[in-house]
């Protein structure tokens, strides 16, 4: 039964997502991926991009939440689940239930780990210099990882950091990188997994790294990057819309809400039934999209549910633009909104279907 009416979508496509599995699989052969999915795999839809990763072998995930965590594990019940965001005490339970991995990230998390009589599988973060969540000093972790190992309900399965600036500030990176080597000097048996890198670390310095078992990959295994030059990766989504309907405006006729938009001669409008309440924020207005091609310019003020592109007369209804992922990339809306690409693709909101492309999904 079709579930889908609306004629604005976007396209994840899963050669291209194989194509950047492939790439980083190639560059670390030794080492394990673990995927980040959180915020529904940035945008690109969590369960579909897990299907695609699960086919190629993939068998870890990271989330952030604990409802992204269970909505995980209720699709793929032999994968494993690392949360990476806080957990609450009283949340403990749920975890165990569903085999969620979590994170101890400060000693509000440890008193209630040690004191529960739930199973519990953990990784130890590390705040190496973000001052995010984690601990910061050698001896205060080997004293937590001691203390997990020792626990006969918990399984101290790995241990972690975060870098802030793995795609531009070199020093600060070289900083939490001796910080977190000194963390790990000081603990006496080591976690199984190590795991530091996310994407900007796992291109530029994981195959270096000796002391590391795994990799956390988020915004490159979309195709995505802050890394000049750019990776030679294939972004995975696309943003699409129909025209709905083109409007012949005449001298003295104006456009959408405020009137900002009017016109002096006639000219072509065309509607697009996609709005800021998808996530085409209405910072947008300077932009352009492509239609057949060529790019053109949206006027007026993007409407909840609409936008308006000036148009020429090779444009009709029905025709499909592409808001980016095509001659306009999201790095370009990125710049255009003053943001980066992880924040264009994560804004697309629920409203939008998300069409698997590609493969024989075409
Ligand atoms: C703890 C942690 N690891 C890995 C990642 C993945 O980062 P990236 O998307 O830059 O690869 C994130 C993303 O924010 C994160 O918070």
């Amino acid at each position: 039964m079709k579930t889908i009416y609306r004629p604005t979508w976007t396209e994840i496509n899963q050669d291209a997502l194989i194509h950047n599995i492939d790439f980083f699989e190639k560059m670390n052969p030794n080492k394990i991926m673990i995927p980040v999915i959180k915020a529904n795999a940035y945008g690109h839809g969590a369960i579909n991009v897990m299907k695609v990763l699960y086919e190629k072998g993939i068998r870890y995930a990271a989330v952030s939440l604990l409802e992204e965590a269970m909505e995980l594990r209720a699709a793929f019940d032999d994968l494993d689940i690392l949360m990476l965001g806080p957990i609450m005490p009283d949340d403990l339970p749920v975890a165990s239930m569903h085999r969620i991995e979590i994170t101890v990230y400060d000693q509000m998390i440890y008193d209630a780990i040690m004191s529960s009589s739930d199973w519990l599988i953990c990784h130890i973060k590390v705040d190496s210099g973000m001052s995010r969540y984690g601990f910061k000093k050698p001896n205060e972790v080997a004293k937590m990882v001691e203390g997990l190992q020792l626990a006969n309900h918990v399984s101290l399965k790995g241990i972690y950091t975060h870098f802030a600036t793995a795609n531009d500030d070199e020093v600060f990176y070289q900083k939490q990188l001796s910080h977190f080597k000194k963390v790990l000097k000081a603990i006496k048996t080591k976690p199984l997994m190590i795991h530091i890198s996310n994407s900007s670390s796992t291109l530029k310095y994981e195959k270096d790294y000796d002391f590391t078992t795994h990799y956390r990959l988020g915004i490159s295994l979309y195709g995505l990057s802050l890394d000049q030059p750019k990776p030679d990766l294939m972004p995975v989504m696309s943003l699409k819309s129909k025209v709905a309907q083109i409007k012949e405006l005449l001298p003295g006729d104006c456009v959408g809400y405020g009137a900002t938009y009017c016109v002096s001669e006639p000219e072509r409008i065309a509607i697009l039934p996609i709005g800021y309440a998808d996530g085409f924020l209405r910072r947008n207005k300077t932009g352009h999209v492509e239609i057949h091609g060529t790019k053109y310019k949206i006027v007026g003020i993007i409407c909840m549910d609409a936008c308006f592109i000036k148009v020429d007369e090779t444009v009709h209804e029905g025709d499909t633009a592409t808001l980016f992922g095509g001659i306009i990339s999201a790095d370009d809306v990125a710049k255009r909104l003053g943001t980066i690409n992880y924040e264009v693709c994560t804004s697309i909101s629920y409203r939008v279907p998300r069409r698997l492309t590609g493969g024989n999904h075409d």
